[in-house]
């Protein structure tokens, strides 16, 4: 069977992720190409080596650069922070490399659209990591909703939520510089964009608004030095979509309580759904016209019959998890390239994406409501 290299530049949480899942993706699937870790990059030599030698990469560099213009790499597989996304696609494009990366593309909507362009006219295929689209519940809500089981969709009520910026002892880091773009907006908000526009379809109008709640932050962890923070702790819109519904966004990164509510409510004329990804197996549907008295959401729980779950587990209930939609991920990208279903995600509907946060930004600045123009 072909191979397909990968160099992976990043090996923090995201960079262990992607690895794991291409090499879940290898058992788990029937794939047409056979992953390779030719090579890892990292912001040191002595961080790669350590990189590659946890996650079983052959080579390994400090020099993001080379490894973009490696002749031995088919993909680049990008989990840096925000800010490094946009030149290492470049480069990788550049090179007429295939590009996975991770979500926020790029600081702002600009930057995301040239790192489309450019993927597009170098003929390469791009795929951007907006996991949870990849949950057989997110599917499933997608089928019912276009089946019109649940009627017209008339509102779409969406959060997500954690509390990882919760502390204000928590230090600065790059998630806080405002070169990288917003903050809980474009950390937390992208995967919630992504999943709206992906159930219910294109956003035409935000009136938004931006709360930086903790307003300054440690230099460095344990510091007594303290800096300003301007980054959106808070970010909420009111939203209407190309296809009439109304709906509201919110993210926040210092929501007490919170690990992982990314969560909506979709309302329709004849019926609702209701999604949380604290309990991601689950998908509540409810439709009009039931017997007085036993009125109700009912819970479908996942299973064989949501692919792909059956090709993790033959059984119903038993639940998958947050990998296990970076192993579908990583699949998608794989068959991809092989040319067996579309790139999707690709960097296009991640500028879509973008171009929803740079309007909640203006919005927010402006206290007024903007329109996304065509183009
Ligand atoms: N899809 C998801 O669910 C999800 C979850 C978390 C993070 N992310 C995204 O993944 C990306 C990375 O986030 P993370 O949490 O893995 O960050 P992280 O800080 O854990 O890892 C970043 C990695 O990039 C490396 N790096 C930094 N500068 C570099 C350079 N110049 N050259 C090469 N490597 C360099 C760091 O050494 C580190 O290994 C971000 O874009 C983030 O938004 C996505």
């Amino acid at each position: 069977m072909r191979r397909l290299s990968i160099g992976l530049i990043g090996g923090g949480f995201m960079g262990r992720a992607h690895a794991l899942a291409f090499r879940a993706a290898a058992a788990v699937f029937s794939l047409p190409r056979a992953p390779y870790f030719e090579m890892v990059a990292d912001a040191t030599d002595e961080l790669a080596r350590a990189t590659a030698a946890n996650l079983g990469f052959a080579r390994a560099t400090g020099d993001w650069r080379s490894l973009a213009a490696d002749s031995a790499v088919d993909l680049v597989d990008i989990t840096t922070p925000n800010l490094l996304h946009k030149p290492m696609a470049l480069a990788a494009i550049a090179a007429g490399k295939h590009v996975y990366c991770e979500k926020p593309l790029a600081p702002r909507a600009g930057d995301a659209r040239a790192m489309a362009d450019a993927a597009e006219a170098a003929g390469v295929k791009t795929f951007v990591g907006f996991n949870y689209l990849k949950n057989p519940m997110a599917a499933l809500a997608r089928d019912i909703v276009r089946s019109g089981e649940i009627g017209e969709v008339v509102n779409f009520r969406g959060i997500h939520a954690e509390d990882y910026m919760a502390d204000p002892a928590t230090p600065f880091s790059w998630r806080l510089d405002p070169a990288s773009g917003p903050g809980a907006l474009g950390d937390l908000g992208s995967h919630l964009i992504a999943m709206a526009r992906f159930l219910v379809g294109d956003i035409v109008s935000v009136c938004g608004q931006l709360e930086t709640v903790v307003t300054e932050r440690p230099v460095r962890a344990g510091h007594p030095e303290t800096r300003a923070i301007d980054q959106d702790d808070q970010a909420r819109a009111i939203v209407r979509f190309a296809n009439g519904a109304g709906g509201v966004i919110e993210a926040s990164w210092v929501a007490a309580g919170r690990q992982m509510q990314l969560a909506y409510e979709i309302t329709g004329s004849r019926g609702a759904l209701a999604f949380t990804q604290e309990r991601m197996n689950e998908l509540k549907l409810y439709t009009t016209g039931q017997a007085p008295g036993r009125d109700g959401f009912k819970t479908i729980t996942a299973g064989p019959d949501h692919p792909p779950y059956g090709d993790f587990c033959p059984a119903p209930g038993h639940q998958l998890g947050f990998n296990d939609m970076k192993t579908i991920e990583a699949r998608d990208v794989i068959e991809a390239l092989a040319g067996t279903r579309d790139a999707w995600p690709d960097f296009r509907e991640a500028w879509q994406v973008q171009r929803v946060i740079d309007a909640v930004m203006t919005s927010a600045a402006e206290q007024q409501w903007i329109e996304i123009t065509d183009g």
